[in-house]
């Protein structure tokens, strides 16, 4: 349980273009053959920004969910789920919020940041404060040590480290850990009792971090143990109490380098995206009708790849052959701009196609949708109750 996990979450904002695909889509499809992965909808966190606008979230849910499938998530490998149908989530993130000290969340720079961003709503509440909490919750609940994301996000995972720290410190203490601790180093078995121990000590004397990784991957075999004693072995290897949160790391998504029609990023704000399942005819029509270097008003006037957004996609889409073409067709007007934007055409159309037909049976029979995510949600919400009873029983809330 301890083992590597991935976890990410996406806010239901509405259509995914290829933005989306290529930056952050593309990562989750290749992580999932690779590790155990949990990818949920935060419709909480959409509510964080949006509470004034609910209806636009139900639609955009399972819009999104399709063009996750569309692009290749695949539900037999990952575990696919909705942030709100798992109320563990809030639970975690109540019982956070007794410990999570307010200049934390106050010196998050994405709190001061997005109020800026977004000076014609009111965020000043105390939901949009807690969202990194929310955040930490959704992560710590399923003890997932790794975590794909963009880098505006990245301060949002050490937050959430500290915040298991900060747990850790306050609530593993428990009375009689040194003994409770060397009891379960004893049930480990002589043979690897003795090693547990001399790589605990190679951790703590000399700051070998082999030695931790090592230790970390014995207490993974040692199938034995209860959760507890799990929780003591994994605290005493580093010296500190009980490890009842699993502090994360962050794998840092490159920023996509996917244009949009203009040559800025493709945003859903700057109105220049192709949509993950674009109808063919639409695509053609964005791409005939993007713009190109200024300097090319007639067709023999000769062009500058640089200046040109088509030239752009080529980067993405195109093989060194075709880009040569580009190039020398450009600056000497051997070709046409319609001419040129032909391939970068049938690229992105070739790349959809797949999409578009991962896509067709969810959207023909949604039942197949609503079962796929029914099964996600149990999946994970059995993982998060096994986690909230290690940390009601750590904050005493386990009395009858
Ligand atoms: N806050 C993230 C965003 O706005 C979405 C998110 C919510 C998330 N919970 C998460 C991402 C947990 C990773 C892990 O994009
Ligand atoms: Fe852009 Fe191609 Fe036209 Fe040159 S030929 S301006 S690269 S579209």
């Amino acid at each position: 349980m301890y083992g590597e996990k991935v976890l990410s979450g996406m806010r239901p904002t509405g259509r995914l273009h290829l933005g989306h695909y290529h930056g952050v889509l593309r990562n989750w499809v290749r992580l999932q053959q690779e590790y155990p992965c949990l990818f949920f909808v935060a419709d909480w966190h959409a509510l964080t920004t949006s509470y004034d606008e609910p209806a636009s979230i139900e639609a955009n849910v399972w819009e999104m969910l399709i063009d996750w499938l569309a692009a290749g998530v695949d539900p037999s490998m990952a575990t696919l789920f909705i942030q709100s149908r798992v109320p563990e989530h809030a639970e975690l993130h109540l019982l956070l919020s007794m410990m999570a000290p307010l200049g934390w969340l106050e010196r998050v720079p994405t709190y001061k940041d997005q109020q800026e961003k977004l000076s014609h709503k009111d965020l000043t509440t105390y939901g949009f404060l807690g969202y990194p909490l929310l955040q930490a919750a959704d992560i710590l609940i399923y003890r997932a040590n790794l975590v794909p994301v963009g880098e505006d996000q990245v301060p949002h995972i050490e937050f959430t480290r500290e915040i298991a720290r900060r747990f850790n410190h306050l609530y593993g203490r428990e009375p009689g850990f040194e003994e409770k601790a060397r009891e379960a180093v004893r049930k480990l078995g002589s043979k690897r009792a003795k090693l547990y121990e001399e790589l605990r000590v190679r951790f703590q004397e000399h700051g070998d971090a082999g030695a931790l990784e090592q230790a970390h991957a014995l207490l993974e075999d040692a199938q034995n143990l209860s959760l507890g004693d799990r929780e003591r072995l994994f605290g005493y290897l580093e010296g500190g109490g009980k490890m009842i949160l699993v502090e994360p790391g962050s794998l840092l998504t490159e920023a996509s380098r996917m244009p949009g029609l203009d040559g800025q990023k493709m945003s859903k704000s700057y109105n220049n995206t192709i949509n993950l399942r674009e109808e063919p005819e639409v695509v053609r029509k964005k791409i005939r009708t993007m713009q190109t270097d200024p300097a090319r008003v007639r067709r023999t006037d000769p062009g500058d790849p640089e200046r040109c957004p088509v030239w752009q996609f080529h980067l993405i889409y195109s093989d060194d052959g075709t880009r040569q073409w580009v190039q020398e067709g450009c600056r000497s007007a051997a070709i046409g701009c319609l001419e040129c934007k032909q391939p970068v055409v049938e690229a992105v159309l070739k790349e959809q196609e797949p999409m578009r037909e991962r896509a067709a049976p969810y959207v023909e029979d949604p039942g197949l949708l609503r079962n796929i995510v029914a099964d996600g949600c149990e999946h994970a919400h059995k993982l998060a109750q096994e986690t909230m009873r290690e940390v009601r029983d750590a904050m005493g809330l386990n009395y009858s």
